[in-house]
């Protein structure tokens, strides 16, 4: 059935022949963005041969963006601001520039009414949807009321000043049963009440009221359709300056955390083509009835019958966009720049077919088991699955970048396509395995067994899926087993000796038994003694080497036979072992007192006992538990030298990846020195206050 690669209908007017009528020659395009989109864009812009231009922030200098880019602007400091927000700044770029249009990317300006005001001012296309779209669609009241007025299934709902009982009811039958109860002021599940019937109505309504008036002193309530276990599907949409719209099909983003996505799919697992069809229908309806250009996403919840209710509309590219390029064979960004420049839609819906399926897992720099806290650091080692025709990764980052407090933690995003659902999830989890990342803790883990478990697998998701089987996607961690504790030290062992033997070659008189296979004096029996760190136990192995290569490895009463070797394969370093027979092969990465080995099922970390000058300075400030929970900025500074402070008293306000961390006293004393003035960037488990120690107080 030949290639499935990005269509080449249409005759494009890009970087080539005159412009007519409302058309225009695009051969410069503006990015006002950053990471992986950024790069995302700039593929597609030196694959028409548009010339790209990037903005960046002085913490971005040295980022990929920057490299890939044709020209290069720094626009200001790196909070988003000053820099990426800075709509002047980079209208100005655009100007000395002479780019013809700007793509906003995702986030910061893509959605702003004013930023593509300002470009239609400044003669620069904005690529993206005219800006009355963006306002429209911005305001969740008036979005409802237009999708409604066009026929759009939208979730029902009474807002109104008449609370009385009867009103509320006669909103609640016209709504339909099951409804939300839902106090106005309402938050955290407060006030909050499910009707299924007429006859439980005014019972759940009185029971709402009594507690929304104890928590916010307000029983004012609002009703709406009760969605039960709702799924969230979305339908990406496109438009062009002549009228026509089309859709291309829905991809299932259910499965969220701290309501962000994490694994995206398309198409949706269990939705048939009927209604199919009509999820599309009603995504062309809302595109037509905002006069939609560009590319736009219909977001819609869907109950556990497949009805399914408009939400909202995103005008923008959306970060999940490529599992509906790989089911479609398009190339999004194309599209966007075609119709951008006044170009007919390159396809129309019947020439849009839909093929195979395709998932994307978002790699984060977080910490899962930490309620999905979000991370920053070096990349300090690097590896991926090699990309492939139904492999993208998409990416901002190489090994050795930085992962920057000030952006948005994604590490990538890691695209499958195949043939079937089935087929593109042993892909993903394959690949997933093969995304290898130290430096920095990150969700692959969790990534992979979250898209493990059996009802992922069975294509039972919702937005409830994380809490739902929270036991299962955090099991309590075991620990290491004993044959993986001896890969371990085989890697140590085998890391020490090339080392080593790379020393002898210049001073021939070292040697060490461990360290060499030949010798004069093997025939010596040497036992060493190494002791490594699973977690924070200390694990002691006892290891031997017998003529011939191998080893014994003795944990506890356990003997292993062991042997093995290291290989370097395209720049990554494996180790090859047999343990009693079984063998394995594992990338080997170490790094900062770390053993990292990741395997095809998985991966572990065994650490080098640390000397313990080390781990006394670092335990000082961790028992005092005023260090930064992560890498970030210093907002607010509560305390000085000599303050007395109670148990939980506020310290210092943290802001890192947009979120603000309130640093609160671990116990009560005196203040004896405070580490960071406000603005001061703080490492990961840096101590920021210190307490005058109790012992020196009584003296
Ligand atoms: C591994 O093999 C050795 C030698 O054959 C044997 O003595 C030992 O018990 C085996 N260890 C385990 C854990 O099975």
């Amino acid at each position: 059935s030949g290639e499935w690669c990005p269509s080449k209908k249409g005759e494009s007017v890009l970087g080539g022949k005159g412009a007519g009528t409302g058309r225009h020659n695009i051969e410069k395009i503006l990015i006002a963005n950053r990471g992986e989109i950024a790069c995302r864009v700039m593929r597609t812009a030196k694959k028409m041969g548009v010339k790209s231009v990037a903005v960046y922030s002085e913490a971005d200098r040295n980022s990929m963006h920057v490299a890939m880019a044709d020209e290069a602007f720094c626009i200001g400091p790196a909070p988003s601001q000053q820099s990426y927000l800075a709509m002047e700044k980079i209208i100005q770029v655009a100007r000395v520039s002479a780019a013809q249009a700007v793509h906003p990317g995702y986030g910061f300006l893509s959605e702003n009414t004013e930023f593509a005001e300002l470009c239609k001012q400044e003669g620069i296309i904005f690529i993206g949807p005219p800006s009355s779209a963006i306002r429209d669609m911005g305001i969740k009241s008036t979005s409802k009321a237009i999708m409604s007025a066009a026929g759009v299934p939208v979730v029902e709902g009474y807002h109104g000043e008449d609370q009385s009982d009867e009103c509320l009811k006669d909103h609640a039958k016209r709504i339909g049963y099951p409804v939300m109860i839902k106090a106005v002021r309402g938050g955290g599940g407060k006030g909050m009440r499910i009707a299924h019937s007429e006859k439980e109505f005014l019972d759940q309504l009185e029971s709402a009221r009594r507690e929304a008036k104890k928590s916010f002193n307000d029983d004012a309530m609002l009703i709406e359709k009760f969605v039960d276990n709702p799924r969230h599907v979305e339908v990406q949409v496109f438009g062009d300056q002549h009228g026509n719209a089309v859709h291309l099909f829905e991809r299932d983003c259910s499965v969220q955390r701290r309501h962000q996505k994490i694994i995206e799919e398309a198409p949706g697992p269990g939705i048939n083509s009927e209604v199919r069809k009509r999820l599309g229908e009603a995504a062309v309806k809302a595109a037509k009835a905002v006069n939609y250009v560009g590319a736009g996403t219909v977001e819609f919840i869907m109950d556990s019958r497949h009805n399914f209710y408009f939400m909202e509309m995103n005008t923008r590219l959306q970060v999940e966009h490529p599992v509906t390029e790989m089911i479609t064979g398009t190339d999004l960004v194309e599209w966007q720049l075609r119709v951008a420049a006044g170009e007919k839609l390159p396809l129309m819906q019947e020439e849009i077919l839909l093929r195979g399926h395709a998932f994307e897992a978002r790699i984060y720099a977080e910490d899962p088991n930490n309620n999905f806290m979000p991370g920053a650091g070096p990349l300090l080692h690097l590896s991926t699955p090699p990309p492939d025709s139904f492999t993208r990764i998409e990416t901002g980052v190489r090994q050795g970048d930085e992962v920057s407090v000030h952006y948005d933690p994604m590490i990538a995003k890691l695209v499958v396509w195949a043939e079937d659902r089935q087929a593109a999830l042993r892909k993903l989890r394959y690949s997933l395995h093969r995304y290898n990342i130290v430096g920095l803790s990150t969700n692959i883990d969790f990534l992979l067994s979250l898209s493990g478990h059996p009802q992922f697998e069975a294509g039972n998701v919702h937005t409830n899926f994380i809490p739902q089987h929270h036991d299962e996607l955090f099991p309590t961690k075991k620990a290491t087993p004993p044959e993986v504790m001896c890969q371990a030290a085989l890697g140590l062992i085998l890391k020490e000796k090339m080392q080593t033997d790379a020393f002898r070659d210049q001073s021939d008189d070292k040697f060490s038994p461990f360290a060499s296979s030949t010798g004069r004096r093997i025939n010596i029996c040497y036992t060493r003694k190494l002791s490594l760190l699973d977690g924070e136990n200390v694990v002691d192995i006892a290891v031997s080497y017998n003529q011939g290569g191998s080893y014994n490895m003795q944990i506890q009463d356990k003997t292993f036979l062991i042997s093995g070797e290291i290989v370097n394969e395209d720049d990554t370093v494996y180790l090859r072992s047999s343990v009693n027979g079984t063998v394995c092969k594992s990338r080997l990465v170490i790094l900062d007192n770390t053993i990292y080995l990741f395997f095809p099922e998985g991966s572990a970390q065994v650490g080098l006992p640390v000397p313990k000058y080390l781990s006394a300075v670092s335990s000082v400030g961790m028992q005092s538990g005023a260090v930064a929970p992560m890498t970030g900025t210093v907002e607010k500074v509560f305390v000085k030298a000599g303050d007395k402070v109670q148990i939980g008293d506020p310290l210092m306000v943290m802001i890192a990846m947009k979120m603000e961390h309130t640093i609160r006293a671990p116990k009560a004393g005196v203040i004896k020195k405070v580490n960071f003035q406000e603005g001061a960037q703080a490492n990961r488990h840096a101590p920021l206050v210190e307490f005058v120690d109790e012992e020196a107080e009584s003296k």
